[in-house]
């Protein structure tokens, strides 16, 4: 049977709703985003993170339901991410959740934000996944590998970062450059129009005895080189910095590829729509395994991926009804919901 999942997601800086037929199809998308609130603060500021989605969250679910062309009776559950995220903005989400659900005596599905974030490549390629799946996760706030089991049953952490996150070594490089938040996009553009080899950056953890990463060095470099007379370009500059964080990841990959056996891997979070990033995985990889990179829209935050998750979640009975929506509680906690061996 295909559910039709309505999908809330609110954990960071984006309000999005999303609604999705069989887990894949999807027939709104809707997202409101608040880089103009935040890019004066050069980063996100909670408080003002969380009234903007108490503003957005309704306007955002009519226009969801408006292009889906459907009324809020016609889904069969409504999904929401509950963990991790900035408190008060997943206690808005949640709460919106609790409401619509509770109103409509529909089910709700707490989701877990690294799950969908992998989850999303469901929207485009499910035939495609083949188990088990290294799964690198690499976002604003998360940078982490995974073994996948079957059907998403399981996960495993095998390593992570140990201090920035790789979204969050693109967005201080680029408060030090001073480009605009956020600062992946920035880069990534300013980059275009430089030499990557330019100026030769640290790669952090190069030994195979650890799966984690560390991007804390690479900034600090970028801070000791812009305090010299360099003369180098910023768009050299950019596409350098870039670079390192580029071959972080690849090599990390790859080492997690040579320990174990993997039939695919999935790079999933908004620093997987960086063009270079995406480029390089695929000349590393393509050849020897298959590599599943959600479509650029669906990298950063959104609903969809949350209702993709929360398709999974449904047909295997993980929901809530009635009074057991007291017991949802938002959770700043990173873990994957209760399967990290
Ligand atoms: O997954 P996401 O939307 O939110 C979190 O769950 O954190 O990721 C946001 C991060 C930000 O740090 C942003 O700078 C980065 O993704 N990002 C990019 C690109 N687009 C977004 N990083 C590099 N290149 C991009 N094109
Ligand atoms: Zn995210």
């Amino acid at each position: 049977m295909n559910s039709i999942i309505l999908g809330i997601e609110s954990s960071c800086d984006e309000s999005s709703l999303a609604i999705v037929r069989g887990g894949r199809e999807v027939l709104a998308n809707v997202t409101a985003r608040q880089e103009e609130v935040h890019k004066r603060w050069g980063g996100i500021v909670p408080e003002l993170a969380s009234r903007k989605h108490a503003e957005s969250l309704l306007p955002v679910t009519e226009l969801c339901l408006e292009q889906a062309g459907l009324s809020v009776d016609m889904v069969d559950a409504i999904a929401v991410t509950n963990r991790p995220g900035l408190m008060g903005s997943l206690i808005v989400g949640v709460s919106a959740a609790k409401a619509l659900a509770y109103a409509t005596k529909k089910p709700l599905i707490p989701v877990n934000h690294l799950e969908a974030h992998l989850a999303s490549v469901f929207l485009e390629f499910e035939g495609d996944i083949a188990y088990p799946a290294l799964g690198l996760i690499i976002s604003g706030g998360h940078t982490s590998l995974y073994r996948i089991e079957q059907d998403f049953l399981k996960f495993t952490l095998l390593g992570h970062t140990r201090d920035d996150a790789a979204g969050e070594a693109f967005d201080k490089g680029a408060r030090l450059l001073d480009l605009p938040y956020p600062g992946g996009p920035a880069i990534s553009n300013l980059a275009l129009k430089g030499d990557a080899n330019a100026i030769d950056f640290p790669r952090a953890l190069p030994s195979k005895n650890t799966l984690d990463f560390s991007f804390s060095g690479l900034k600090t470099s970028l801070v000791n080189f812009l305090r010299t007379d360099h003369g180098q370009s910023n768009a050299d500059i950019a596409a350098s910095f870039q670079e390192a964080i580029a071959d972080a990841l690849v090599r990390k990959t790859k080492q997690a590829l040579e320990r174990d056996h993997y039939r695919s891997v999935v790079v999933a979070g908004g620093v997987s729509a960086n063009t270079r990033i995406r480029e390089k995985l695929t000349n590393a990889l393509t050849l020897k395994i298959n590599l599943l990179i959600p479509d650029l829209k669906y990298c950063t935050d959104n609903g969809a991926m949350i209702a993709a998750m929360g398709d999974i979640l449904y047909k295997r009975k993980e929901y809530l009804q009635g009074s057991e929506f007291y017991s949802l509680r938002p959770s700043a906690r990173t873990e994957l919901k209760g399967k990290v061996s």
